[in-house]
C-alpha cells in the first residue's frame, strides 16, 4: 500500500520542467500555445477537442422543448478535411511536447473518434487501448431515427511503438472492487451538482465527469507528473490533477471558459491523502460478498442519501451517483472517505459509516450488506 501524501503538487520534485507554466490555465489557440512549451516536457495529456458533430438543425423533444445540443462555434468547421488538417496539427504538437514515456488520451464519439485514431497512428503514436465509456444515463434519441447513442470512446496511446509508459495497474483496482479494470467504464454523464451552471444555464455544454478523469489520471500518471489538456473548456482535467497532487497545464481558447475553469480550480484542494492506494480488502471482500456500488445498484442506499462517519451527524458524507461517498471536493470510496475523518489511518468504510434508518436509528452500513446476503440466500 502505498504511504499517505500531505504535500501539495508544488512541494514534488519535477526535474528540469521549471521552464513549464505550471498550474496555469493558458488563454489561447493550442497550437500556438503547445509550440512555445519544452520539447518531451510533459508526462500526461488528455484532450476533448471538438466532436465535429455537424448537427444541421436545431432538435426538439416530442413535447416540442429544444434539446441543449453542442452547437456551439468551436465545434463547427467547413468539411471533414479542415477537421482533419485542425486534427493534424494539435496532435503533432502534442506529440513534440509529449516526454518519450509519457501518454496521450483523446476522448471521442464516432463523429471524429476514427478520424483522430488514424491520424494518431499516421503521426507515430502507439495505441494502447481504446476505452468504452458507457454512459449510464445517456441522452435518449428524441426522434427515433437511430440507436441512442449511449457511449464515447477513448483513445489511449504512447509517444511511439515500444516506448515506455506509465500504467498504475494495481492502483486503477480500486475502481473494479479490487479485480482487474476492464476497458469498459460505467459512469454517469456530468450532472447535479457536479455540473457547473450559471443562472441556471450549462457553464459549459461537455464538461466531462470528474470520475472520468479520476481514473485517466491515476491510471497513468503518478503524483508530481504534468498533466496538460489542450482543450481544458471548464476545467475538468486540471482541477482533478490538482486533487491528485499532479501539476496541470490547461489551454482554451474561449476567454469566458477561461475565467470559468480558473474559478472552479481555485476551489479546488489537494486531497488529505492519495487516493489511488488501493486498499486489499476490497479485494477479499469481492470474493467475500457484495460491494458497496451492489447496495446501492439494490437500492438499500440511493445517490444523496447521508452517512454519518462513527455515528457523528457533524461528519457527513453524500453518496454520489456513481456509489462513492462526496465531502466537499473529495469523492472517494467507503474506505478512502473513511481514512478522509481519520488523519489518513487505514479505516474500514463497512464498520465506520453509519446511516439513519426509517425509525431514525443511526446503524452501520455494513448491516445493509448483510441484508442483501440473507434476501440472496
Ligand atoms: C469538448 S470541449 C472540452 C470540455 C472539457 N473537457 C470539460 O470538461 O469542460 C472542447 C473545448 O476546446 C476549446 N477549443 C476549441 N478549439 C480550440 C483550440 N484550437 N485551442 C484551444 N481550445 C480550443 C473549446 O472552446 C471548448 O471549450
Amino acid at each position: 500500500m502505498r504511504s499517505a501524501i500531505q504535500a501539495s503538487p508544488a512541494r514534488f520534485e519535477n526535474g528540469g520542467k521549471t521552464a513549464l507554466p505550471l498550474d496555469t490555465i493558458i488563454q489561447g489557440d493550442c497550437i500556438g500555445v503547445l509550440e512555445t512549451l519544452p520539447e518531451s516536457s510533459i508526462d500526461l495529456i488528455f484532450a476533448d477537442p471538438p466532436y465535429n458533430l455537424q448537427l444541421r438543425q436545431e432538435l426538439y423533444r416530442p413535447n416540442m422543448t429544444r434539446v441543449d445540443a453542442v452547437d456551439d462555434g468551436w465545434d463547427k468547421f467547413a468539411s471533414f478535411r479542415h477537421y482533419d488538417d485542425f486534427t493534424r496539427c494539435w496532435l503533432s504538437a502534442c506529440r513534440r511536447v509529449l516526454s518519450n514515456t509519457g501518454t496521450l488520451w483523446v476522448i471521442g464519439t464516432y463523429h471524429n473518434i476514427y478520424r483522430v485514431g488514424a491520424i494518431m497512428q499516421d503521426l507515430g503514436f502507439w495505441i494502447l487501448n481504446d476505452i468504452i465509456w458507457i454512459k449510464t444515463n445517456p441522452m435518449p434519441n428524441f426522434r427515433g431515427v437511430r440507436f441512442t447513442n449511449a457511449h464515447e470512446t477513448l483513445i489511449w496511446a504512447s509517444k511511439s511503438e515500444g516506448s515506455k509508459y506509465t500504467f498504475n495497474h494495481h492502483g486503477v483496482k480500486a475502481f473494479n472492487d479490487g479485480k482487474q479494470m476492464r476497458s469498459d467504464w460505467r459512469l454517469p454523464i456530468c450532472a447535479g451538482s457536479e455540473r457547473i451552471r450559471i443562472n441556471g444555464e450549462k457553464a459549459h455544454s461537455t464538461q466531462k465527469p470528474a470520475a472520468l478523469l479520476e481514473r485517466i489520471i491515476v491510471a497513468s500518471s503518478k503524483p508530481g507528473d504534468v498533466v496538460l489538456d489542450p482543450f481544458v473548456g471548464s476545467g475538468t482535467t486540471a482541477a482533478v490533477a490538482k486533487q491528485l497532487h499532479r501539476h496541470w497545464i490547461g489551454i482554451e481558447k474561449e476567454p469566458h471558459y477561461v475565467e470559468i475553469a480558473r474559478r472552479r480550480i481555485q476551489e479546488v484542494a489537494p486531497a488529505i491523502f492519495d487516493k489511488i492506494e488501493e486498499d486489499p480488502r476490497d479485494r477479499s471482500r469481492a470474493k467475500r460478498g457484495p460491494s458497496f456500488k451492489d447496495v446501492v445498484a439494490a437500492g438499500l442506499l440511493k445517490p444523496g442519501d447521508p452517512l454519518y462517519f462513527s455515528a457523528d451527524l457533524s461528519r457527513c458524507a453524500v453518496v454520489t451517483t456513481d456509489a462513492r461517498l462526496e465531502i466537499g471536493s473529495f469523492v472517494g470510496s467507503i474506505h478512502q472517505a473513511g481514512r478522509h475523518f481519520s488523519n489518513g489511518s487505514p479505516c474500514n468504510g463497512w464498520d465506520h459509516w453509519y446511516f439513519m434508518e426509517k425509525d431514525e436509528t443511526l446503524r452501520p452500513i455494513d448491516v445493509l450488506r448483510k441484508r442483501m446476503d440473507t434476501h440472496a440466500s
